[in-house]
């Protein structure tokens, strides 16, 4: 993992690097495109679990006694899905951690003058103490989606970690993040250089959701 504008990312990682070269190149399908941000959630998560805190324990094999691992904190991971590009990513994120409680919430910008967040479905779990919170959202883009679902996720408990796990950020949104939360560890394939006008992250991938879903609005 390499740290880069505040995130962490896996620019060092060249078999994380070649599928997201797949899901930016735009001859990619929606077939192959879910198919690649399921492998990369897959793939991230398991690299999430290297910072997770685990515990020595024994084991017996049919032959004789061995020792093993046990990550303690996979017993206390939350996900959150935001509506609608995460549903492939998640696909893959949850392979990994497959003990987790999850919640979903619907998040998009309203309609103009104010753009302003608009959330019309939330269903959040209860989360503890001794949980690890992670945002699975694979475009930060502005970062005003993800504060409003930090801000959302705070009513539900105080967990240990919060994560953003995403594909892309642009500086903008991790700076926006970081201004309003402490404690807030960003995890992204990797950082792109900027945001255009319609808030796009630029080289970016497109609109995920549309490419994941095979869809063109306005
Ligand atoms: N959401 C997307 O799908 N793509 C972007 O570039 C920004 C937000």
């Amino acid at each position: 993992m390499i740290e880069k504008n505040g995130a962490m990312t896996f620019e060092d990682s060249p078999y994380i690097m070649e599928i997201l070269t797949a899901l930016r190149d735009e001859r990619t399908d929606s077939i192959n495109f879910r198919r690649f941000l399921s492998s990369l959630g897959r793939y991230m998560a398991y690299e999430i679990t290297k910072t997770m805190n685990y515990e020595k324990i024994d084991v017996s094999t049919p032959l004789a006694k061995a020792k093993g691992v046990k990550i303690k904190d996979m017993e206390n991971v939350v996900l959150i899905t935001v509506l609608r590009a995460s549903i492939p990513f998640m696909e893959g994120v949850i392979k990994v951690l497959e003990k987790a409680r999850v919640g979903v919430v619907s998040a998009s910008r309203g309609s103009p003058p104010k753009f302003e967040i608009e959330m019309n479905y939330v269903r959040i779990p209860k989360i503890k103490k001794e949980d690890i919170l992670i945002i699975v959202d694979p475009m930060i883009a502005t970062g005003s989606t993800l504060v409003k679902v930090i801000e959302e996720c705070e009513k539900y408990g105080k967990a240990k970690r919060r994560i953003i796990l995403g594909v892309l950020a642009a500086p903008e949104g991790i700076k926006r993040i970081k201004e309003k939360f402490e404690n807030v560890e960003i995890y992204v394939a990797d950082v792109d250089e900027k945001l255009n006008e319609r808030g796009y992250i630029v080289p970016g991938l497109g609109d995920a959701g549309d490419r994941a879903f095979n869809t063109e609005f306005e």
